[in-house]
């Protein structure tokens, strides 16, 4: 797993991509609380976690658009904004439009046109499956059409750093699959990519690395195989009816209780010690089964309500940047 101290990353850094202390609150919202990454140049990165995470405030302030409270951002040696300004990073946010009464390809030229090394239009637009509606106008588009047309403009600008932010939201199961290989392509030539998503399948997939968010923190961040390993949490199913599910998420081993009618699912990260309390607390539970469970199950364990989980209290900055995963 990657050694995520914040002393490693205060340095000033030349190769890739440097986040150093993180914060950002709105009001009263903590939205990150300290986050530090290091990515390096090459690397292709899914930053993955629930909504209100705070994946999206991490890319603003890593693109310049938002001003940290306080930490830094480096881009290949450069600040956010000299990094942006000199063409290096091209982004597809979350959110906006595009601009209207232009046809896609005239908003795809016009964006070539405002950088130093622009990729072929005609390229650009090929791989990202948009030359049958290049002739069509920008706010006739559909969403997963608007989605293309929005990654087209990011790749256009031939950036040693692409941004997406869950680039594929509005995409059926073929846009996606065929959004995916043309990033494949894309980070094969040696480009940075750093995208977030809520889908497991999308980070596992297609990332290298997998660094989950949750609260405003990085609770995981390692190698998507390490963190699949990591997260490769099992769970047990019982009967037993008028469960307290506070006291069974209390029980060694448990990181998750739920109720399902008269069963009850515990998703554990030691089931051989949570199978053990169960049955010697509750005498009573029958039908127990265990099964591994999977990556969805193993992320809402690791990235639940710090009230749904009494062992795993809320950390401060200095306690969560230490290798890997937070429990
Ligand atoms: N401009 C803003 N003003 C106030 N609160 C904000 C603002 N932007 C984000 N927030 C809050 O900050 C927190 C983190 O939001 P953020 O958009 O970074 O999450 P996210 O991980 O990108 O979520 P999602 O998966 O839903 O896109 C949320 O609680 C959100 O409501
Ligand atoms: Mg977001």
């Amino acid at each position: 797993m990657t050694v995520n101290t914040a002393a490693l990353t205060r340095g000033p850094t030349t190769g890739g991509i440097s986040l150093a202390g993180l914060t950002k609150s709105f009001g009263d919202v903590h939205a990150v609380r300290g986050v530090d990454i290091e990515i390096a140049p090459g690397e292709t990165v899914a930053l993955l976690g629930p909504n209100g995470a705070g994946k999206s405030t991490t890319i603003d302030m890593m693109l310049g658009l938002l001003p940290p409270d306080s930490g830094s951002v480096t881009l290949f040696g450069r600040s956010a904004r000299d990094a942006v300004a000199a063409g290096t990073v091209g982004a597809m946010l979350q959110s906006g439009g595009l601009i209207a009464f232009l046809t896609v390809r005239e908003l795809i030229t016009m964006m070539a046109s405002l950088y130093p090394n622009p990729l072929p239009v005609a390229e650009v637009l090929a791989v990202t499956g948009i030359t049958e509606i290049a002739g069509q106008r920008t706010d006739k588009l559909s969403g997963g059409q608007t989605q293309r047309v929005r990654a087209a403009l990011a790749l256009v600008t031939n950036p040693e750093l692409l941004v997406l932010d869950e680039p594929t939201v509005a995409m059926d199961v073929e846009g996606r699959h065929q959004f995916w290989t043309f990033m494949r392509n894309v980070a094969s030539s040696g480009k940075t990519v750093v995208f977030a998503t809520h889908y497991l399948e999308e980070a596992d997939s297609y990332a290298d690395r997998i660094i989950l968010m949750a609260r405003g923190r990085v609770v995981a961040d390692g190698p998507t195989t390490e963190i699949k390993a990591t997260v490769g949490l099992k769970t047990i199913r019982a009967t037993l009816p008028q469960a307290d599910l506070p006291a069974l998420r209390a029980l060694p081993g448990v990181s998750l209780a739920e109720s399902r009618g008269e069963a009850i699912v515990l998703t554990c990260s030691d089931s051989d010690q949570a199978i053990r309390a169960l049955l010697s607390n509750y005498a009573q539970a029958r039908d127990v089964e265990i099964s591994g469970a999977g990556l969805e199950e193993a992320f809402l364990a690791l990235t639940g309500d710090p009230a749904a989980h009494p062992g795993q209290t809320e950390r401060d900055h200095t306690e969560h940047a230490h290798t890997g995963v937070d429990q």
